[in-house]
């Protein structure tokens, strides 16, 4: 006897379905699929980051917001020795770079991203620039919304040489010895997705909310990397401004601070840098400082 065709359609899959496979949480593992969110090569994986060698000009890159918190600091310009970019640019091209990649992290944020980005606060090799006016203006302009700034003062006391004009008031220079971290945000300020699990104490909170930040700045040659930021740094944003399993992001991961920080405080951290040798440190990094078993609960 022949069985009668059913006219029953298979029930396509919903799109919001799609959407958490590509990515997920499965007993605190996080599921980025090849095909899905990047099309970067993967460098370096465990189940609390994602390294990517890859460059954060390049727009393609993720196809999805992901991203609940950037904790970043991009290159300054200033003629590091970066081996795969050019820290030399003129002026205006630092900017048009800026432009891209604070474009491109636009695109690649969740609605209530926030982003926290340590700039200098002025540049004073080459001629005098307002570099943290500068860059501020451009996040604006591409649509990040400013909340405020914090001023890191690292403590740097290094011998100056340049006065410009010695004891007269001809022409002498004025240098601050601090940095700035812009505290930026997508669409609102404040967050109601996520766990809205946040874990910080009383006396840090309400140390960090005062917004000059002192503590010093990181050993090139003990890290390995010409411009690493100290854990603090990434530490604060990420207890300060994210709740417990949000996604953090860094860009320009470098010797891969943030995403130790990440990791080590029950937080995603996926980053990407642009030259190898300092993939292969951060996952050295990695496997020497993210703790791998769960404290939290211990
Ligand atoms: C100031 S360092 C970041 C240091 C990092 N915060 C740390 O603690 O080690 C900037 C990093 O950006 C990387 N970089 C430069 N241009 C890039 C690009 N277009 N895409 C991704 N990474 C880039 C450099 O290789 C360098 O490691």
């Amino acid at each position: 006897m022949q069985r009668k065709k059913s006219n029953i359609k298979p029930k396509k899959k919903s799109t919001e379905k799609k959407k958490k496979e590509l990515y997920s949480f499965t007993d605190n593992n996080l599921i980025l699929s090849d095909k899905g969110i990047c099309k970067g090569n993967e460098y370096y994986r465990n189940e609390k980051i994602i390294l990517f060698h890859g460059d954060s000009l390049d727009i393609n890159l993720f196809n999805i917001p992901f991203i609940d918190l950037i904790v970043t600091s991009p290159p300054y310009n200033l003629g590091i020795d970066y081996n795969s970019n050019d820290d030399e640019l003129s002026y205006e091209d630092y900017l048009k770079f800026s432009k891209k990649w604070i474009r491109n992290c636009f695109k690649w944020s969740k609605k209530q991203a926030r982003f926290l980005l340590n700039i200098p606060l002025d540049k004073n090799k080459g001629g005098q620039r307002s570099v943290g006016a500068d860059i501020t203006k451009i996040a604006q302009d591409i649509g990040w919304k400013y909340h405020s700034t914090i001023i890191w003062n690292e403590g740097n006391i290094s011998r100056r040489t340049a006065w410009g004009s010695w004891m007269s008031a001809s022409a002498p220079y004025v240098i601050a010895p601090v940095e700035l971290i812009l505290v930026l945000y997508k669409d609102d300020w404040k967050k109601t997705l996520g766990t809205k699990k946040s874990d910080i104490n009383k006396n840090n909170f309400m140390d960090w909310t005062n917004g000059l930040w002192t503590f010093n700045g990181e050993s090139k040659k003990k890290i390995g990397h010409p411009a690493p930021f100290p854990r603090e740094l990434p530490y604060r944003c990420i207890k300060l401004f994210s709740y417990v399993n949000d996604i953090v992001f860094d860009p320009f991961v470098g010797s891969g601070t943030t995403l130790i920080e990440a990791a080590n405080n029950d937080r995603i951290g996926i980053g990407l840098d642009i030259d190898k040798n300092y993939c292969e440190l951060t996952k050295k990094r990695i496997l020497k400082e993210v703790r791998t078993i769960n404290f939290k609960n211990a």
